[in-house]
């Protein structure tokens, strides 16, 4: 109920009356003025003038079920949304859902994380009020081996949607870190569930410093957040949810129309930071210098080396440094 009024008032141009609202929504004045009422107790700025109705003035920067589902326009992804206000790990709350009947598409969003992983067993700090902490579970009908593409997939969806919402121009550093002048503001952690041939589901797990007001100093060179590189103005991380389901739902069509990324590699290349410039490729082992190409279809970068050959190398294998720091 709150969430239709929430759209009604969202998509009303002018006035929204309460007789309005009484007859779409079939209850009483009262009903609907207790409504408006616990809205303005979360923070809507509502304004209502006798004779005239209801209007939404301004909308706070919490992370709810109904404010989600009364913005996000996609025809599938994030249609069923959990919020919570905290969790040990969305990746892990979505994993849990994975086998209810409606599982494909589910978000799961957290406003804080206390089990917060990164990649390669690493923490993700997760503190309250600022960031977004999002999964997606997915249910793609490909090979496993196709699966660390939507990884890359996610990454131009989130580099658009933040375009998008800030202004900011968003570049990826390979595989799929996201990163605006040259510091690290998102990163993804996908995890999969399959047999050999066949993927049960994938979590598609997204972490994006928001509105974090200052890093500590051994990261303030590699870390940042949106707000800090817009100047210090907060981003709504409601519409940032929902502008990026949006474009991961476009991109994610286009995926699978071929199961590869043929179709958007030239996009992801326009995006790539350090494209055409040296890298250093560091493998278990090994640590070579050679220069970036950008990637193939599948999602491997190719890097050029001084003697001319070039090589296509894969995430997981070797990771990717510029020659001066971590872009
Ligand atoms: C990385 O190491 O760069 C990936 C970080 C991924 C963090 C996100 S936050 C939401 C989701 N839940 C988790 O526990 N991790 C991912």
């Amino acid at each position: 109920m709150k969430q239709r009024v929430l759209t009604m008032l969202r998509e009303a141009e002018d006035y929204l009356s309460g007789q309005e609202i009484c007859e779409k929504l079939n209850v009483s004045r009262t009903a609907v003025w207790k409504i408006i009422k616990q809205l303005q107790e979360q923070g809507y700025e509502i304004e209502g003038i006798k004779n005239r109705g209801y209007r939404l003035l301004s909308v706070p920067d919490i992370i709810t079920e109904e404010e989600i589902m009364s913005r996000i326009k996609t025809k599938y992804l994030g249609k069923r949304v959990l919020c919570f206000s905290t969790t040990d790990s969305t990746n892990i709350q979505a994993k849990q859902h994975a086998e209810e009947k409606n599982a494909d598409g589910l978000l799961v969003v957290s406003d804080e994380q206390t089990r917060g992983r990164g990649r390669r067993g690493r923490s993700w700090n997760s503190p309250p009020g600022e960031n977004i902490f999002m999964s997606l579970l997915i249910k793609p009908k490909i090979s496993p081996e196709s699966a660390s593409m939507l990884t890359l997939i996610a990454a131009l969806a989130i580099a658009a949607g933040i375009e998008m919402v800030t202004g900011l121009e968003v570049k990826i550093k390979w595989p799929n870190d996201i990163v605006v002048n040259r510091r690290k503001i998102c990163g993804i952690l996908t995890e999969m569930n399959s047999e050999l041939d066949y993927i049960h589901y994938v979590v598609v797990g997204i972490g994006i410093n928001v509105n974090t007001k200052s890093f500590p100093k051994e990261i303030a060179k590699t870390a940042s957040s949106l707000y800090l590189e817009r100047g210090k103005r907060p981003v709504n991380r409601s519409q940032l949810i929902c502008v990026v389901m949006e474009q991961m739902e476009k991109y994610y069509e286009i995926f699978l129309k071929t199961g590869d990324l043929s179709n958007v590699k030239e996009e992801y290349n326009d995006r790539l930071a350090g494209l055409d410039d040296q890298v250093r490729v560091i493998g278990e082992k090994t640590e070579e210098v050679g220069v970036s190409r950008g990637i193939n279809p599948k999602g491997e970068l190719i890097v050029e080396f001084p003697d001319g050959s070039r090589r296509e190398v894969m995430s997981g294998e070797v990771s990717v440094r510029g020659l001066y720091g971590y872009v």
